[in-house]
Order: C-alpha cells, then sequence, then structure tokens
C-alpha cells in the first residue's frame, strides 16, 4: 500500500500517539500524514503504557483520562504537543509540561452551547424528578393521577439560579436561565465585565450569598486544587432545603459522600450530577438516592460537537507539529520560545 506523504511534514512520517478511540475519519486524516500509534481499543492505557508511548512519539492526543505530568513526560524527548480532547485540563500538570517544554492544547468554545444545553436540562430532570418519574411508571407504581400524590418538583421558571464558575458555560446557563425568566445570580474568581453581565441579566453575589439564595445551584468552575470540595457539607447547611445542586464541572468539586448524607436527610431538594469523584466509580450512598439525577459525564456528548472537539484537537497537533502556533495553546510560553 503506498501512502501519499503531506506535504507540511518531511517523508519520515512523525510519530503520534492517538490515546482513546476517535472517529475513523478522524484517524485516517492522522494516518495521511503521521505514523499513529493508536488505542482504538479505548481501554485506558495505565501509567507506565503511557509514559512508554510518549517517549516514541512527537505528538498525542489525549482526552482527561490521560494524567500528563512530570512522570508521564520523564522520557519523552522528542514529544511537542499533547493535544487534549477536553476543555478542562485538570489532567494536565501545565508548569511539568512546561518545563519540559511540550505545548498543551484543549478544546473551548466548540462545546460550549452542547455542555450548557446539557446542563439545564439535567437542571429540569433534576427540579421536575424526571429520572425518578420514570422509575416509577416503568416499576408499575403510576395506578392514578393524584393532585398530591404525584411526583411533586420544583420551578424552574422564575425562580433565582445560582451559577458558581461563569465561564462560557456558566454564561450559556445564564442566557437560558433569562429565557425561563430567572433570576441569575453568580459568583466566579472575577467579575465579568458590564457588558457580560447585561447579556447574562447576571448579578454577582458572594458565594455564601448565592448558596443561601438560590433556588438552583449549578457548577461550571474548572477543577483545581483550590476548588477541591467547593461544596461540602458546610456549603450544603447554607443551601435552602428547596434547592438543587447541579454539577457539570468536575468531580471532586463536590464532596459526594457529603452530597448523599444531606439527600439522604432531606437537607437539600435534589442533585443532578454529570461527573463524580473517582469516576467511573459512583458513591455508593447516591446511588441509594432517590432525588438525584445521574449522568456519564456526557456534557459534550453530541455527535457533531464531540466530532468538532477531535477536528480542533488535530488541528492544534498539525499546527504544534508544523512550528505554528496550535489555536487553542494553553502555555504560549512554550511557543515562544
Ligand atoms: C470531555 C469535558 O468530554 O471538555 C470537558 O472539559 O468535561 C468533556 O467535554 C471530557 O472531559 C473528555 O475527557
Amino acid at each position: 500500500m503506498t501512502t501519499q506523504a503531506n506535504p507540511t511534514f518531511p517523508s519520515t512520517k512523525p510519530k503520534i500517539l492517538v490515546a482513546r478511540a476517535i472517529f475513523p475519519e478522524a484517524l485516517a486524516k492522522l494516518e495521511e500524514s503521521f505514523e499513529v500509534c493508536s488505542n482504538q481499543s479505548d481501554k485506558i492505557l495505565t501509567p507506565e503504557e503511557l509514559q512508554k508511548a510518549l517517549s516514541e512519539v512527537e505528538g498525542a492526543l489525549v482526552a482527561g483520562s490521560e494524567r500528563i505530568d512530570a512522570s508521564a513526560l520523564s522520557q519523552a524527548t522528542n514529544l511537542k504537543v499533547i493535544a487534549n480532547i477536553s476543555v478542562g485540563y485538570n489532567n494536565f500538570d501545565v508548569p511539568a509540561m512546561t518545563a519540559a517544554g511540550v505545548m498543551a492544547t484543549n478544546t473551548p468554545d466548540i462545546l460550549t452551547d452542547t455542555t450548557a444545553d446539557f446542563g439545564f436540562a439535567l437542571l429540569m430532570a433534576t427540579a421536575r424528578r424526571i429520572t425518578e418519574s420514570e422509575h416509577w411508571v416503568r416499576g408499575g407504581k403510576w395506578d392514578q393521577w393524584s393532585i398530591v400524590n404525584n411526583p411533586l418538583g420544583m420551578d424552574l421558571h422564575h425562580s433565582t439560579v445560582g451559577i458558581i464558575g461563569m465561564g462560557r458555560i456558566g454564561q450559556g446557563i445564564a442566557k437560558r436561565g433569562l429565557g425561563f425568566g430567572m433570576k441569575v445570580i453568580y459568583h466566579n474568581r472575577s467579575h465579568l465585565s458590564d457588558a457580560d453581565e447585561q447579556a447574562c441579566g447576571a448579578t454577582y453575589v458572594s458565594k455564601e450569598e448565592l448558596l443561601r439564595t438560590a433556588d438552583h445551584v449549578v457548577l461550571v468552575l474548572p477543577y483545581t486544587t483550590q476548588n477541591h470540595h467547593t461544596i461540602g457539607a458546610p456549603e450544603i447547611a447554607l443551601m435552602k432545603p428547596t434547592a438543587t445542586l447541579i454539577n457539570i464541572a468536575r468531580g471532586g468539586i463536590v464532596d459526594d459522600g457529603a452530597l448523599a448524607q444531606a439527600l439522604q436527610e432531606g437537607k437539600i431538594f435534589a442533585a443532578g450530577l454529570d461527573v463524580f469523584e473517582g469516576e467511573p466509580q459512583v458513591h455508593p450512598e447516591l446511588l441509594k438516592c432517590r432525588n438525584i439525577v445521574l449522568a456519564p459525564h456526557i456534557a459534550s456528548a453530541t455527535e457533531k460537537t464531540r466530532r468538532a472537539m477531535v477536528d480542533l484537537a488535530i488541528e492544534n497537533l498539525f499546527a504544534a507539529l508544523a512550528d505554528k502556533r496550535p489555536p487553542s495553546l494553553i502555555n504560549a510560553e512554550v511557543f515562544s520560545t
């Protein structure tokens, strides 16, 4: 079989790693220009396998499942770029990547609306007890319509939504909330510009005020060591007993054990979770809760958006290996040195 060389690269193709299964067309595109070591089995590489694979390549496509730190990079002498197929990059030790001269990239913007749609869907399902109702119907428990003895939920329209983490996705949730006549309050590391606050109809408040006054609390902040257990027992204690809590950010931002206890004791009304501490494991006490909606980290999971994420990661990889600045470069200092 003959392969056509891409004019951008020398006749010996650079080697790259594709650490997770991707769409066949995307893989075929990569194979035109690179010698691809690909893990289409989708079985997550062990740290040892990852370290070895990275030692043999100039570029890699990874996802949140691959922890990229000094140890993973310790033998990667030819590595120039690691492109995350994800906007969140808490799997990257960026200082370690910078120290190793490896460009780090992610996939911002293209998943904002898809993820905000999902956050809103999870909020609606949670407040209106949709999965619980479905279990009820499937379990043959629906014997008659009732004014009071059917699953009664909490309203979204004209309620107050409190968003913690007001980046692109948080703002997307806020704009959807406006369509429902919701009052939008937010807490974030920094205030939005006046124009952005106006576009979202959002008011900045302290974390404590947000927790005390929101009917629905939505978490959309990036995971960092400082954000670990942003919501634990003391924070849940501030929330209204009628409130819902939605986590589409990252596992570890919520203390899942404390949340399970609060749900079981009725300290808050319900929770909707797309991400979990130690996922894909789910805290066993959460699984016992009636008032919870669980999803397997699918906020960005539409075919169109996942394809766009893979394509952007590939664009980042191509640029870096052609000595051009990748469109979503995280550690710019590596490119300029
Ligand atoms: C990814 C996500 O699918 O982009 C993110 O930050 O949470 C998801 O869209 C997931 O992280 C892939 O590892």
